[in-house]
């Protein structure tokens, strides 16, 4: 939505601390989605002057559990009368109660992890992980992929958008295509110390990889002496799996989460084995908040209500009658509708910013992912009808749009 910027206010009259508040304002880096957003409850979102929005979005997948979720709110109200900061060289409680929650939905080979404050984050230390734990220093990525926006991140990060302007980007770093196995095996050699992976690519437009794809991944790592990074920060918990390598029988040898995992709060992790972990030398890496008690007391909430099973079925049942529905519809505009679980996309032939424009106007939230896609990151607690009202202003706005 890069076309819509409002114009930078005006200068305000002398005096007051209004001049003040005028004299900064945040450097133009996002689109300006036009309103305010005050108050969220579940699937729903006000905005300052309270008219209400239908969250398809959840802040680019971020609010799983919709917003202002009781469970998680109580549980921050409560960590935040008692501790919300402390250094991880002291253990507390909130913070030892989200990873034994993590540890849960995760293979027992996946056994140390360590805290960060963002996925760019989690991604950072996963690359950093892997040259000690390797001695080498290539990376494997893929085109379209999104990783972060840090330095180490960036470089995995394909769209030229992201990295032209901030050149030169981290040295070793090479894309090949996504869904690709021999271009990816043509790649391969002694110098590159891991393979990054989305398993679903989510800014890229929600590019679902063919079955086996993951797994020949996994074997060719193995083969060449590299190490498997999933970047699960946008399809964990979204795919109908808690994780969507387990789909394909695949584990990776680092796993980075983040968005969802706090539901709302920020938050990464990058867990590890115990192979890598025991190559990380101690106190070479870390950050202040990392693992602080206020997010991670929000994180085990959110996995506590996420270990119920039937969340996970009821995103793979909700999505296939999302994409059922919007290709019964028979727009002539609409090329493919994709997905799984709760991670959806309608690719249009046309540039898909009026389309969710229009959406926003009849009070529904959509992402893009790319120029022609709408993407859809909803809540997994949403409710069919309500993916129903999304679902109809889809068709009103693409309509509109002609
Ligand atoms: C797959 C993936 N990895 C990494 C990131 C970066 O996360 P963050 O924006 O929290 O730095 C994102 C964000 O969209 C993502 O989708």
């Amino acid at each position: 939505m890069g076309d819509n910027l409002r114009p930078p206010p005006q200068p305000s009259p002398q005096g007051g601390g209004r001049v003040l508040a005028d004299r900064l304002q945040p450097i133009p880096l996002h689109a300006d989605r036009g309103i305010s957003l005050a108050r969220g409850e579940g699937c729903y979102l006000w905005d300052d002057h309270g008219r209400r929005y239908l969250d398809l979005m959840t802040n680019y997948g971020v609010n799983l559990l919709g917003h202002a979720h009781p469970t998680v709110t109580a549980a921050i109200e409560r960590q935040a009368s008692l501790l919300t900061n402390a250094h991880q060289s002291f253990d507390t409680p909130a913070r030892q109660q989200f990873i034994d929650t993590l540890a849960g939905f995760l293979p027992p080979a996946l056994g140390r992890m360590s805290f960060a404050n963002s996925g760019a984050e989690a991604v950072e230390a996963a690359m950093k992980y892997t040259r000690v734990a390797t001695g080498r220093t290539g990376i494997l990525a893929t085109h379209r992929a999104y990783h972060g926006r840090t330095f180490g991140a960036l470089s995995a990060t394909s769209d030229a958008k992201y990295r032209d302007p901030f050149m030169p980007m981290l040295e070793g770093v090479r894309h090949v295509p996504f869904d690709n196995l021999p271009a990816m095996a043509e790649a391969m050699d002694d110098s590159i110390a891991a393979v990054i992976i989305e398993p679903i690519q989510g800014e890229g437009g929600i590019r679902v990889p063919a079955d086996g794809y993951l797994k020949g991944i996994r074997d060719l790592c193995t083969e060449n002496g590299a190490l498997l990074i999933c970047d699960e920060i946008q399809t964990g918990f979204r795919t109908g799996a808690p994780l969507a390598f387990t789909r394909e029988r695949v584990e990776p040898d680092i796993l980075c989460l983040s968005k969802s995992i706090a539901n709302g709060l920020p938050i990464g992790v990058t867990i590890v084995t115990e192979a890598v972990s025991e190559r990380v030398p101690k106190g070479s890496h870390g950050g202040t908040f990392s693992g602080n008690p206020l997010v991670c007391a929000a994180g085990a909430a959110t996995l506590q209500v996420l270990a119920d099973d039937r969340l996970h079925a009821q995103a793979t049942a909700k999505g296939e009658r999302f994409q059922q529905r919007v290709r019964e519809l028979g727009l002539s505009q609409v090329r493919e509708v994709r997905g799984r679980g709760l991670m959806l996309a309608v690719e249009l032939k046309k540039p898909a910013t009026p389309v969710i424009r229009a959406m926003q106007e009849r009070g529904v939230l959509v992402l893009p992912g790319g120029g022609t896609v709408i993407r859809f990151l909803p809540s997994i607690l949403i409710e069919d009808a309500q993916l129903d009202e999304g679902i109809d202003a889809l068709a009103a706005a693409v309509r509109q749009a002609g």
